[in-house]
């Protein structure tokens, strides 16, 4: 088996970014590669661990995207790299349709187990996020034999054609990839940096009347929310939004769905973002975070609701693949073992503290806010709530060619956020702020010059 020493974990530019060897290889994308799928940075990367990424170039960037909240146990974690070497030498895939295998079965027990609520659960494993999303819907529509799905304002729920439609921004996600899937509708969300003084309970009495009127109780199959929105700003809804929905669902037997895909796996300082204010969804929905970078993702509920599917209903060739089912159970472990959720709260604290302080020296920074390993922070035109995506984008590039790797995000393209792996130590991810902080005043250099 090969084992490679550890990346060192230490930012260093040998060229300039993008060097020699990554302009070639983006080239060699152009000429091979649908346009359509674009690319961050410009870098191509040969190995990665702990808080770094290193490119074809020799250039070790701080990595503060976990390749999208994927990597948080680290990038090549010694117990996800140990356990998938292990299983690709006995068996790389039979279908656990065709000749099913322990693994499988393992991965189902330990999200029952570690997922919110100590009813009696089931679990079915696919492959992806939207994938995972697609078969939730399948399953509160087969539980409640009726139709309609809600989705809120800002969501993101992925690019095949259901979670499209579930999707709330057009560009780049959805624009001219239409007709989309029927009976999604649509609520507003509770977003507190843009409702004023609207609480949680507010917000969602708000988001139920459209519900009703718009929908009506008796033909809705489920409501489905990130309980921290990710691609559509991180936005938190304030405390009360939540339990209010899963009441209203209880009551009302709809099946309410929790999209924790980019919020789960101790990524926000919990081991999901539900348990936060205590809501137990009926189904939950994971992904990235689970399996330490192996494609993998899971819906999880309520044995009744999970079992409304026929048999030989759900399933795909890949879903719950051995090598995947290996690293998700190492990567479970690991987050155990290591104290991952306390170190999410840790990394939450040290990025909060920075970012406010430089918040109150600049207030183009309109909001810091997050939880967890999960920060972001929504840029705006001084003075106003105006969103500032020209800001953002300057501040990310300028970050890039610098070695860090930080990501946008929101409806209005105005938000930076910080998804850092909980390998990375307290000195990069420092480091990494130092650089965003520059970054912030070249921006500011620039805007006067203009
Ligand atoms: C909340 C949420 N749901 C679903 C998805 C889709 O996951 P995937 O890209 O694995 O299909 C994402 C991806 O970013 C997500 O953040």
């Amino acid at each position: 088996m090969s084992v490679r020493p550890p990346v060192v974990q230490k930012r260093h530019l040998a060229t300039e970014l993008p060097g020699p060897r990554s302009r070639e290889l983006m080239a060699r994308k152009h000429a091979a590669v649908a346009a359509g799928v674009g690319t961050t940075m410009p870098v191509f990367a040969v190995e990665a661990g702990g808080g770094i990424v290193v490119d074809v170039d020799g250039n070790s960037l701080i990595d503060l995207g976990s390749g999208i909240a994927v990597t948080t146990v680290g990038n090549s974690a010694p117990r996800v790299v140990a356990a998938v070497q292990d299983q690709v030498a006995a068996f790389t895939h039979t279908c656990f349709m065709v000749t099913p295998y322990e693994g499988y079965v393992a991965v189902a027990e330990a999200l029952n187990r570690l997922t919110p609520g100590d009813h009696d659960k089931r679990t079915a494993l696919f492959n992806s996020g939207a994938e995972a999303v697609e078969n939730a819907v399948k399953i509160a529509r087969a539980h409640t034999k009726r139709q309609a799905v809600v989705v809120f304002d800002h969501a993101y729920h992925g690019r095949t054609n259901l979670t499209m439609a579930m999707t709330a921004k057009s560009m780049p996600y959805k624009h001219g990839f239409g007709p989309f899937a029927s009976e999604v509708y649509r609520a507003p969300l509770s977003y507190p940096f843009r409702d004023g003084d609207l609480d949680g309970a507010t917000a969602a009495a708000r988001a139920l009347d459209v519900v009703e009127k718009q929908v009506g109780a008796a033909n809705l199959a489920a409501i489905v929310i990130e309980p921290v929105q990710g691609e559509g700003g991180f936005i938190e809804p304030a405390s009360g939004f939540l339990p209010a929905l899963a009441a209203w669902c209880r009551a009302n037997d709809v099946v309410f769905v929790a999209d924790e895909v980019q919020t789960g796996f101790a990524r926000t300082g919990d081991l999901f973002a539900c348990d936060h204010e205590g809501v137990v969804p009926d189904l939950i929905v994971t992904a990235k975070g689970i399996a330490g970078g192996l494609p993998l993702s899971a819906v999880t509920g309520r044995a009744e609701i999970m079992d409304a599917a026929h048999v030989a209903g759900l399933g795909g060739t890949y879903g719950g693949n051995p090598l995947a089912c290996a690293a998700a159970l190492a990567a479970i472990e690991t987050i155990e073992a290591e104290g991952l959720v306390e170190r999410a709260r840790e990394v939450g604290t040290l990025m909060t503290e920075r970012l406010r302080a430089l918040q109150a020296r600049d207030d183009r920074l309109g909001d810091v806010r997050g939880r967890g390993a999960m920060i972001a922070v929504e840029l705006v035109r001084p003075g106003t709530t105006d969103p500032d995506p020209d800001l953002a984008k300057a501040v990310a590039s300028a970050a890039h060619a610098e070695g860090v790797i930080v990501l946008t995000c929101g409806t209005y393209g105005n938000v930076l956020r910080f998804l850092p792996p909980l390998a990375i130590g307290d000195d990069l991810l420092g480091e990494g702020l130092d650089v965003l902080e520059a970054a912030f005043a070249a921006a500011a250099r620039s805007e006067a010059t203009r």
